[in-house]
């Protein structure tokens, strides 16, 4: 199923989310809710999702850089620890719960990251440019953090200004 995607204002985007459970690895749901959550990515033109992003504040998030175009690019991401960061690379970016909107965001160039798969293995993941973009903004959703947050508080008042526009014109749910 393809799931609404919360826009920024809600506050679930703003809180921690909280770990999947060992007793949630491997169950017909946990993996219902990843492929729901690549359907719902997909269908919303995105690079990557996290579950807070659906209204579910868990520490869930699935990447995929190539958009849908290669299966092999999909990354599930559960309990996701930074562990090493490295470089830096600054580029536009988005977020599917802030549509419409793009700023410059200053990302670590390469990202070493440890995770938990839906049957619950811990595996490791160096994602570079895009794919450690990617990373780091959907590993910041999980503690509240959105990218509008990542840049300076003038441009931050601006798109906030405009969406409060949006709300009251009715075009903003
Ligand atoms: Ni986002």
């Amino acid at each position: 199923m393809i799931y609404k995607i919360v826009k920024y204002g809600n506050p679930v985007l703003e809180e921690k989310c909280d770990p999947i459970e060992p007793a949630e690895f491997g169950s017909k749901e946990l993996k219902q809710l990843v492929a729901d959550m690549f359907d719902t990515m997909y269908s919303a033109k995105g690079v990557g999702l996290a579950a807070p992003q659906i209204g579910i504040k868990k520490r869930l998030t699935v990447i995929d850089p190539s958009a849908g175009d290669k299966p092999e690019e999909r990354v599930v991401l559960i309990n996701p620890e930074i562990l090493h960061k490295e470089g830096k690379l600054t580029e536009e970016e988005g977020c599917l719960s802030i549509p419409g909107f793009r700023e410059n965001v200053q990302r670590a160039k390469k990202t070493h990251v440890k995770a938990q798969d839906a049957e619950g293995n811990w595996f490791e993941l160096i994602g570079e440019d895009l794919l450690s973009r990617a990373i780091q903004h959907e590993n910041d959703h999980l503690d509240g953090i959105l990218f509008i947050h990542r840049i300076s508080p003038l441009k931050r008042d601006l798109i906030r200004r405009k969406i409060r526009k949006l709300e009251k014109a009715g075009e903003w749910d």
